[in-house]
């Protein structure tokens, strides 16, 4: 390679990489570090880019001039990598910085290598707040069981209405830690397909009209009536069966549980939806409940996030249905819109592309609602 495609080459690098010369200045620094910090620092000292105390004694210490021959080379001359937190834009940047030594117009220079390292803690961070939420909701019915298990071999041990009691409580309390666990587990699959486009076709219309009637009793029995549009024909699309069920099965779960009275379901063509580039059906999930708070909106598909935590465990909910439906509609390419407003009803609406050949959106853009976190 010439110097005009190693020029070209550390140009598009897309790690932060600057080249410092001995006089501790930026002689060169890439398009992923002008878009780091905003600006490109090329002419300014590198101890007024990269604010850091270590960071700045690592250049020191790779610019040591060098010893004398015969003596050995300190061995701190060598390549630094160490983790900082920098200031980029206003903002505090966790990354790891390598400085190493490189001769810089002949004199001795260094280049300086900043990796974005925000990602990969908050994964760690989310990792941390995922475990500790599912032993914090297993905890909850287990505490419950061993309690009661005391009761029945103590005060309750010859008192068989209370225990006929107890046996019920404690049997709530187990199926929620194996619903629990089911949804875990359903999660990590669909999760670990999310990567796999499904293969099957499915008939989006039926498929609505069969869980509708999986859940007439429930809604029955809450007093809700559920209304169908458009759902007559059939509408072949492809999809994974089992994991469509599971969307509109939680969707109208949440619309009988937490909704007011009136489940409808509209299922539409979209003759284009930009987002998807191409034709898409779109069925929303309407109810006439209190509706959600907009605060609460971009983080209703976070694991376990309820927006009534105590409401939602009283009806037996595990917190994870809409993260579960999120990442079936990104396997599926396609998009889940949430709209509400406090007092006037949500409408859920999962949007779904009508072929295999539209091309794939990028996975963040449709695996969530609009301006949803990740999950
Ligand atoms: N139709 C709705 N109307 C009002 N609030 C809703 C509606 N759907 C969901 N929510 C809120 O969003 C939260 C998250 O819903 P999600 O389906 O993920 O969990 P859940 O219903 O509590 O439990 P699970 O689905 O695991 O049984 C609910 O706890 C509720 O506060
Ligand atoms: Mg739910």
């Amino acid at each position: 390679m010439d110097s005009r495609e190693l020029r070209d080459l550390f140009e598009v690098v897309p790690v932060a990489t600057i080249v410092v010369g001995p006089d501790g200045r930026v002689v060169a620094a890439n398009a992923a570090t002008a878009a780091m910090f905003g600006h490109d620092p090329t002419g300014r000292p590198f101890v007024t880019v990269v604010r850091h105390p270590a960071v700045n004694r690592a250049l020191d210490r790779v610019q040591q001039p060098v010893p004398p021959s015969g003596a050995n080379p300190p061995a701190s001359r060598g390549t630094a990598r160490l983790p900082a937190t920098i200031s980029a834009q206003g903002r505090d940047l966790s990354a790891v910085i390598t400085v190493s030594p490189l001769v810089v117009k002949g004199g001795r220079g260094a280049a300086v290598v900043i990796e974005d390292s925000s990602g990969v803690e908050q994964a760690e961070q989310m990792r941390r707040d995922f475990v500790a939420n599912v032993s914090h909701e297993l905890r909850t019915p287990l505490t419950a069981l061993m309690g009661f298990i005391d009761t029945l071999r103590g005060p309750a041990r010859n008192d068989p209405a209370a225990q006929q009691r107890f046996l019920d409580i404690m049997a709530r309390e187990a199926g929620r830690m194996n619903r629990l666990i089911a949804d875990l587990l359903s999660l990590s699959r669909v999760e670990s397909d999310e990567r796999r486009r499904p293969a099957e076709t499915v008939d989006l219309a039926g498929l609505i009209r069969s869980v509708a009637a999986t859940m007439g009793p429930a809604a029955r029995e809450s007093g809700v009536t559920v209304t169908l549009h458009g759902t007559q024909d059939a509408v072949r699309l492809p999809g994974d069966h089992d994991q469509i069920v599971q969307v509109f099965h939680n969707l109208f779960e949440n619309a009988i549980k937490y909704g007011g009275g009136q489940l409808t379901v509209t299922l539409r063509r979209i003759p284009h939806e930009p987002l998807l580039r191409g034709p898409g059906w779109a069925a929303e999930v309407a109810d006439n409940g209190d509706g959600i708070e907009a605060l609460h909106l971009p983080r209703l598909t976070e694991r376990f996030y309820r927006v009534d935590t105590h409401r939602s465990r009283e009806k037996g909910g595990t917190g994870l249905g809409l993260a579960i439906v999120k990442h079936i509609v990104a396997r599926h390419r396609g998009r889940l819109k949430i709209d509400s407003e406090k007092g006037r009803g949500s409408r859920f609406t999962v949007i779904l592309p009508e072929t295999a050949a539209s091309p794939a959106p990028p996975l963040s853009a449709t695996a969530r609602p609009d301006g949803n976190r990740p999950v």
